[in-house]
């Protein structure tokens, strides 16, 4: 439910964004995101091995996997069908909220201004996706939305990397950062689960240090 998510979301303040090319990927993917400290996934909704990579690691004890770049009411029952534990949306669509609702899923529709947010405030949503937020503006960008949107809270996606994760984790408003620079398309193409280890333990690292 929205309470696990969150907390989970709230522990590491992370959440890896994949593309994913092959299902067959998903499992050492899980394994290298483990070794690094996450047991988080968001598999994008944009390629066709989508589904089945949710599946796969729907099935992997101890990790969250969720939906993201879902479009439609259609994209919902698939995704939530093959296992997904909550919703991530890049805009606002009242059909998609309203369908998660419906189900009972946890859904984070993406806002990127004040009108946004207030329609998904208008649907009970509070946990936003910030997105494109390196091109919105950034860290000061969600400072400045927190302040009249008191109980919002943030998970800026789009543009982030490990340089800019600090300056997002530092507000209080922001709940989790998503991004793909841990699991670059171009890391699981070419299988260096090494380096997505390399690269997720980093931002880890990062995450604990502006948290504490
Ligand atoms: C998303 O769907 O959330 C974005 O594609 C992730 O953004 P990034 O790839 O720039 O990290």
């Amino acid at each position: 439910d929205l309470r696990l998510i969150s907390d989970q979301l709230a522990a590491t303040r992370l959440l890896p964004v994949v593309v994913i090319s092959r299902a067959a990927d998903a499992r050492p993917l899980a394994d290298a995101l483990a070794e690094g400290g996450l047991r988080t996934a968001e598999v994008t909704m944009r390629t066709p091995a989508a589904i089945d990579a949710i599946r796969a690691l729907a099935e992997v004890p101890d990790l969250l996997v969720g939906a993201g770049t879902v479009l439609t009411r259609a994209h919902v029952e698939q995704a939530v069908d093959a296992g997904a534990a909550f919703i991530v949306s890049p805009g606002f669509s009242p059909e998609v909220v309203t369908h998660c609702a419906a189900l009972g899923v946890p859904v984070f529709p993406g806002v990127a201004s004040p009108s946004e947010i207030m329609q998904a405030f208008d649907h009970g949503l509070r946990t936003l996706k910030f997105f494109p937020a390196e091109q919105l503006g950034g860290a000061p960008m969600v400072k400045a939305l927190a302040a009249p949107f008191a109980d919002a809270r943030f998970i800026p996606t789009g543009g982030v990397t490990a340089a800019s994760l600090p300056g997002y984790l530092a507000l209080p408003s922001v709940l989790a950062v998503g991004g793909s620079w841990m699991v670059a398309p171009k890391l699981l193409d070419a299988g260096d689960w090494k380096e997505v280890t390399r690269l997720t333990a980093e931002a880890v690292a990062l995450a604990k240090e502006s948290t504490n």
